[in-house]
């Protein structure tokens, strides 16, 4: 059988990456898909980049339509990013009836409907393991692995710039700005890191595993999105001393009025594996009513690792490409109609415990005010630091943590607590989960 025909949109990083998985593996690429997968063109405005990337084994163009209209290509794979262009150009591929890889978690989130509803009316497949942890099989084993399980929640460390910027916090005790300069020095953060360090790119993952895990339309504007700039290394030190680590972590729950779907810094106990993993890895728990826990870790960025996920979903789509389209592996997991409306929830419904830091007066009945207004919002609480006080010193940080309850509730709880003179500073909140 011919080799099925690819060609890349795209041939930085992931795209370069892609392609040299291809060659060097060819043969074992081959035995595996049935047949073999050869990138026949590439796409970039600087053609001699991308051809000092191919040389003379693919037409190198600058034009993505060069490839998308040539009826010789079978599968097109978007790595250029973003949500413009690389929404035109994906759309156009399907209306070509081309199959699309792409590693865009954000096209997907933001516009996954859309693109996916169109894959479906003209029968092609979209696959995007590479979106979501880069190299770690995720999308994999939460569609097909675990499609036994009713799925009950997932956590994940699925950002690596964040990852990597918490470690060196607790590790050398400095402070955000400090670590982003130095992960921008070492290339792991964007010359612009908004997106990883506001939480974004984790919510963008988040939403595509939840829609996978519980059936439901990919929903990124309804995702609570908080980053970590805000994080102080006190927090994270006290945090410590406590028998926690602050994870910028992606959790999206099922509960019985609907689906939490978050991303923010959050305490894990340190004896969690999770809470231990370091640097860039990404970590992804799954909670399975019939599996248990599942814990994937791997590398979540990088040229091979991403281009690991792709080629993989090119040998599913080498594999699945002559099967009938209402017998592929649907694209969220659940068939179209299968899909339901369950809500994701606000964040006032959310239910978390909670690590509360307060800059007090260090006198008497300050303690005694506080947790008799956590108790008025029948909050429990679960342990306590005080920091002792230099000598002569007026002020001391108190450190709470609560039991779980929900979001709403703590708010009230926190606009109380914050108007007590003796509250002396903004409270710092920042929410737990034992994830047992
Ligand atoms: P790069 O910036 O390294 O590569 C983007 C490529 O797209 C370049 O070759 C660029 O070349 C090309 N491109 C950009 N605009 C155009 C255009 N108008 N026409 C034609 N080509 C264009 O990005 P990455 O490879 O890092 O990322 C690609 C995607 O993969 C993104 O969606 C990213 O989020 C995702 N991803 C990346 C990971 C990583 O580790 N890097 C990990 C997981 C996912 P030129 O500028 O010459 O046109
Ligand atoms: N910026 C992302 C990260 C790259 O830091 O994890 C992979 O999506």
């Amino acid at each position: 059988m011919n080799a099925i025909k690819v060609g890349l949109l795209g041939i930085g990083t992931v795209g370069s990456g892609t392609f040299h998985v291809l060659q060097r593996n060819q043969a074992e690429i081959r035995g595996r898909a049935g047949r073999g997968i050869e990138v026949s063109m590439v796409c970039r405005r600087d053609v001699a980049a991308a051809r000092a990337v191919v040389g003379d084994a693919a037409v190198v163009t600058a034009d993505p339509y060069a490839i998308i209209n040539n009826p010789e290509i079978d599968i097109v794979v978007e790595t250029i990013g973003g949500c413009g262009l690389a929404r035109e150009l994906v759309l156009a591929a399907i209306a070509q009836g081309k199959h699309v890889v792409t590693a865009n978690k954000a096209l997907l989130a933001v516009h996954g409907t859309e693109i996916f509803e169109a894959a479906r009316a003209k029968g092609v497949m979209v696959a995007f393991e590479a979106a979501v942890a880069g190299g770690i099989p995720i999308i994999k084993a939460l569609r097909e692995g675990l499609t036994a399980n009713r799925i009950e929640w997932i956590a994940g460390i699925i950002n690596g710039t964040t990852n990597f910027i918490l470690s060196e916090m607790k590790a050398k005790g400095l402070d955000f700005d400090v670590v982003l300069k130095e992960a921008q020095r070492l290339g792991y953060a964007e010359a612009d890191p908004t997106f990883d360090i506001e939480g974004v790119d984790a919510a963008h993952k988040l939403t595509l595993m939840s829609a996978i895990a519980f059936g439901v339309p990919v929903q990124f504007d309804k995702a609570y999105v908080e980053g970590i700039t805000q994080l102080q290394a006190a927090d994270i030190r006290y945090a410590e001393q406590l028998g926690y680590r602050i994870k910028l972590l992606g959790h999206t729950r099922r509960r019985e009025n609907g689906i939490e779907l978050r991303v923010h810094p959050t305490l894990v106990p340190a004896n969690r594996l999770i809470a231990n993993v370091e640097g860039a890895m990404n970590a992804v728990l799954v909670q399975g009513d019939a599996v248990g826990t599942t814990l994937y870790y791997g590398k979540g960025a990088g040229a091979e690792p991403t281009a690991s996920a792709v080629v993989a979903d090119l040998v599913d789509i080498t594999r699945l490409a002559t099967a009938d389209p209402d017998h592929r592996v649907p694209h969220l997991a659940f068939q179209p109609d299968a899909i339901s409306n369950t809500p994701i929830l606000p964040m006032e419904d959310v239910i978390s415990g909670y690590y509360l830091r307060m800059r007090v007066a260090d006198e008497a009945g300050v303690l005694s005010r506080i947790t008799t207004i956590l108790a008025e919002h029948d909050i429990s609480i679960d342990g306590m630091l005080q920091r002792e006080s230099a000598d002569g010193e007026k002020q001391t940080d108190l450190i709470i943590l609560t039991h779980e309850t929900v979001e709403g509730r703590m708010n009230k709880a926190l606009a109380q607590m914050q108007g007590l003179p003796t509250v002396l500073a903004p409270i710092v909140r920042i929410r737990k989960e034992d994830l047992a």
